[in-house]
């Protein structure tokens, strides 16, 4: 007994061929090319399953722009320059981003516009959006980072990571075992640990102290892929997600749909997957200098948010003002998005370093040569 069409696929794949691990299991559910959530809904918003930063206000989208414009100039303004956005959603972070730095002189002649979704509906939202807003940036689409042409690159990406698929290990007397998905007598999807040692969990520490562990190999191999192209060609990267310290040391895969929590094995393909973003992990896989992760909040406040609000206050009325603060409150309060959402930049090293990051100024993977 399965409850979406895409769990009973899952579950006679499983009959076949034995239990499938976590992974696998996420990579169908979001991607299934027919039934996957992220290939056909259209999650973002109040009539979808959850919201985000920029649906929340224009300005999470305008500081972004400006802080993309401004690593532009600190490279050089190199031209063309390949601007990237990963999951751009309804394409609302890029439209308020583009609107804000019209008035950066060559920033916008110099554009390349490049979006990686695998979701027509929102693609379609993007292409929408983006109208009018920018002529003459006519984006590209693709369904991976890595057909981007290549060129110094401007990459943006705000609740992307989060969905890419997570491995899980639970930690018992004889060592780490992976949790996999299997059926149970009447063929429904169960959880369960493998009953023996498998390959990843090998690589795990045998001194971890944790009593849990999740990897997202997927998250790791694109941060190479970005640092690895940062390193040839020149540029810079913000990844915005949620994630605390604890990522990767605890179980936080979890499931939403229609802005409420579910079982992470029901109604594959029609319910969102999630897990915590593990930035130090991203940090160490791009090889290249790395700046946070610092909370949401502490980076949305030294990029202006107050300030960007106040202006915009001064044309408002007052019910409008009144959203204006509480959409502020929202993206920065530390009991609301300031902290559990984290922002980590990636760089060339060789320009200035980015705004936002002045608590957390480097990481230890700078290159001894960078300033
Ligand atoms: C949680 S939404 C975030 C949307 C947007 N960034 C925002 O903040 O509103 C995730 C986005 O990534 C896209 N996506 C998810 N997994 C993907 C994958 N593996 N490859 C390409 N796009 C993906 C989805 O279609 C969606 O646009």
């Amino acid at each position: 007994m399965t409850d979406s069409e895409l769990g009973g696929l899952i579950a006679r794949r499983i009959a076949l061929t034995g239990p499938i691990s976590l992974a696998d299991f996420m990579a169908e559910a979001l991607g299934h090319p027919r039934l996957g959530y992220y290939r056909h809904a259209t999650p973002v918003g109040a009539a979808g399953d959850f919201t985000t930063a920029p649906e929340i206000s224009q300005m999470f989208g305008e500081l972004l722009g400006a802080w993309l414009a401004d690593r532009w100039l600190a490279m050089g303004q190199p031209t063309p320059v390949r601007l990237v956005e990963l999951g751009p959603g309804r394409g609302t972070l890029m439209a308020d981003a583009l609107r804000a730095t019209r008035g950066v002189p060559g920033f916008h002649a110099a554009i390349d516009l490049h979006l990686v979704d695998t979701n027509e509906p929102l693609r379609a939202a993007q292409r929408d959006a983006l109208q009018g807003f920018a002529p003459g940036i006519v984006p590209t689409w693709h369904e991976r980072f890595d057909t981007v042409p290549e060129g110094p690159l401007l990459l943006v990406a705000n609740e992307f990571f989060d969905a890419l698929p997570v491995r899980q290990f639970h930690r018992a007397p004889h060592g780490w075992v992976e949790r996999m998905v299997g059926i149970d007598e009447s063929g429904a999807l169960r959880l369960a640990l493998a009953p023996g040692v498998t390959p990843f969990a090998k690589l795990l520490p045998e001194a971890a102290v944790d009593a849990e562990a999740e990897i997202c190999e997927a998250g790791r191999a694109l941060a190479a892929s970005i640092g690895a192209r940062i390193a040839r060609d020149g540029g810079w990267a913000v990844i915005i997600d949620y994630g605390g310290e604890n990522a990767g040391r605890a179980a936080s895969l979890q499931a939403v749909r229609n802005h409420q929590g579910a079982g992470i094995l029901d109604r594959p393909g029609e319910t969102d997957l999630s897990a915590h973003v593990d930035f130090e992990a991203l940090a160490k896989a791009s090889g290249v200098a790395s700046f946070g992760p610092i909370g949401q909040g502490a980076f949305l406040r030294q990029l202006g948010i107050i300030e960007r609000g106040e202006a915009l206050k001064r044309r408002a009325s007052p019910q409008q003002a009144r959203t204006i603060d509480a959409a502020s409150v929202r993206l920065i309060a530390p009991d609301q998005m300031g902290t559990l959402f984290r922002v980590l930049a990636l760089g060339d090293g060789k320009s200035a370093p980015p705004a936002g990051f002045s608590d957390h100024p480097t990481s230890s993977n700078l290159p001894p040569d960078a300033t």
